[in-house]
């Protein structure tokens, strides 16, 4: 039961892997449009891994059966790739994992085709959501609590007038998918662990509209919010150093 401490080798694999991931997100978010299916995203996702030659995190984890998670307006995380074509206004979240060397980095975009024009909430959830998560991840430095983290999501996103979907939570990142520390979208300043330099984590703010309630569809997989509000994501696989941090999947 303790967070694991990354040593300088597998922080830079983290890097080159984060780096990679995050010019596949780039080069998948381009491609959102109306018209194009997730399944073209998914398509298109296969061929950016083949090429670098790097594994996807996601797929066959806990049989999980895609590369990227690809959640659209109501539909919150682990959305498996369907074919049902974007719209004008959709909100769509792409999340997607990736494995150098045995090491995962872990990290989601949101997109709202057409932009403000055409889904005013959609943006402005987006744009709430992605400052949650860089409010976070400007506190990160060792000593620093990880309910510091979860305070200022919430606050963020509740201040707004929007929700935190409280079951889903960050959470440390490297040698697997999910390890320790949790980190939660909601709490208290000054609990849970204290960051140490080496920790690799990612944050992940899980909002939506409406009320904070969730279920699962029947493909046991993804899950939507109950009163079909709409959600949305962001998130990076972030490194704490000596007396800071560092975005591992930073934007290009
Ligand atoms: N970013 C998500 C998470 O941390 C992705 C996991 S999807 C899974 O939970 F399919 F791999 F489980
Ligand atoms: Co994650």
């Amino acid at each position: 039961m303790s967070i694991p401490i990354k040593t300088p080798a597998e922080i830079e694999s983290m890097r080159k892997g984060g780096r990679l991931l995050r010019e596949f997100l780039k080069k998948l978010g381009e491609k959102v449009a109306v018209g194009i299916t997730p399944v073209d995203i998914e398509h298109f996702a296969k061929q950016l891994f083949e090429k670098e030659n790097v594994t996807p995190g996601f797929k066959g984890y806990n049989g999980y059966p895609a590369i990227c998670c690809i959640s659209v307006n109501d539909r919150v995380v682990h959305s498996i790739p369907d074919e049902i074509p974007f719209k004008q206004g959709d909100l769509v979240t792409i999340d997607c994992g990736l494995i150098l060397d045995g090491l995962n980095t872990d990290a989601a975009i949101s997109v709202v085709i057409g932009g403000k024009t055409a889904n005013p909430l959609a943006e402005k959830l987006s744009t709430i959501t992605r400052k949650a998560l860089y409010s976070a991840i400007k506190l990160i430095k060792p000593g620093v609590r990880t309910g510091d983290l979860s305070a200022i999501i919430q606050h963020t996103v509740e201040q707004a007038g929007f929700s935190i979907i409280r079951e889903l939570t960050g959470h440390g990142v490297g040698r697997t998918l999910h390890e320790e520390p949790t980190i939660y979208n909601y709490g208290k300043r000054g609990n849970g662990p204290a960051l140490k330099p080496g920790m690799t984590i990612a944050i992940e703010p899980i909002t939506c509209t409406g009320e904070r309630f969730i279920k699962t569809l029947n493909d046991h997989w993804t899950i939507v919010t109950r009163d079909g509000s709409l959600s949305c994501q962001w998130e990076h696989t972030v490194l704490v150093t000596a007396n800071g941090h560092e975005i591992l999947t930073p934007d290009t």
